[in-house]
């Protein structure tokens, strides 16, 4: 039925506008042409029995992230690595809203009785933007992610905190798929407190992350999911996942806390959505068992 509606005339324009949009990834669209082509490619897939997406080799899961600045087929691997290296100074939008989410991180942190002082280990840091922020804000920051040339950005970062005057053990990156970071870190001290913004929902596994990074914890120590997005991704996303071939999933607020309490973080305190309608995205932390008295 869907693969007869999605090749029926009906849905022609819709067909046109991803095949152009595939060939090219920054094709301007509107937002009724993101949701058309979009739409249609769900119908499509799901035809194909390619949707709802399943992740079953982890190599060409990690391959793509890791290479996914040479990817693009609208721009070289120097034009995307040198976008990233500016993130969040995209438009003047973009730059209020990633500002307000980091804001927004800041005090959760606080609110986790976390500050300045604190050693915070970053999963899926992308380019390091929030590393580097947080680091300037007086955290001691190790930066984890997946891409080697976001890795050499990092190292650019802790360079330029370096030349000006900060200590260069403040801020540090390393090259680690989350689902075993702990492995990648096991060499220093265990962690006041883990986080993971926007990157949770990329990886091959969620669940092994979660479970990796509760390893890399302090006893009391926090882990903090940020702004991870709801189910809805899953459908609004699944245009771009396509393009870019990375994951791009939603996850439900009671799995992610359910997976926390499987990895032994009992306390768990959710920050947002207040009503959970499936559409915004989650801030929920959970603590591990402190050390006893
Ligand atoms: C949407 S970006 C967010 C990056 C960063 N948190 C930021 O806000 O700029 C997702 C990041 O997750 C990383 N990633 C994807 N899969 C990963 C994995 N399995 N382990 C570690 N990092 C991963 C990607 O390389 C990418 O940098």
């Amino acid at each position: 039925m869907a693969g007869w509606v999605a090749s029926g005339p009906w849905c022609a324009p819709a067909r046109r506008l991803m095949e152009r949009n595939l060939a090219r990834y920054d094709l301007p669209l509107s937002h009724a042409g993101k949701l058309a082509a979009g739409s249609w490619l769900i119908l499509r897939d799901y035809a194909d029995g390619r949707f709802p997406p399943r992740f079953e080799d982890q190599q060409a899961a990690y391959r793509a992230e890791m290479e996914f600045h040479s990817s693009m087929n609208s721009y070289t691997r120097e034009q995307s690595i040198a976008g990233h290296v500016v993130k969040p100074f995209w438009t003047p939008r973009m730059f209020s809203g990633y500002t307000r989410a980091f804001t927004r991180l800041w005090e959760v942190l606080q609110a986790l009785d976390l500050g300045p002082g604190a050693r915070l280990l970053e999963l899926g840091c992308g380019a390091g933007w929030m590393t580097e922020f947080l680091a300037l804000g007086g955290f001691s920051l190790v930066g984890t992610t997946i891409a080697p040339d976001d890795i050499a950005i990092g190292e650019g970062r802790v360079r330029s905190l370096v030349a000006r005057g900060l200590p260069a053990e403040r801020l540090q990156f390393r090259q680690a798929p989350m689902e075993s970071v702990d492995a990648a870190v096991a060499d220093l001290p265990r962690f006041d407190a883990v986080f993971v913004f926007e990157a949770l929902h990329h990886a091959y596994d969620w669940q092994a992350a979660i479970h990796a990074a509760a390893r890399c914890l302090k006893p009391g120590g926090w882990l903090l999911l940020a702004n991870e997005p709801n189910r809805l991704h899953t459908f609004v996303s699944y245009r771009v996942s396509r393009l870019t071939n990375t994951h791009e999933i939603g996850m439900s607020g009671p799995a992610l806390r359910a997976e926390l309490r499987r990895a032994g973080l009992d306390e768990i305190r959710t920050f947002a959505p207040r009503l959970d309608l499936r559409i915004t995205a989650h801030w929920v932390a959970g603590r591990s068992a402190p050390a006893p008295v």
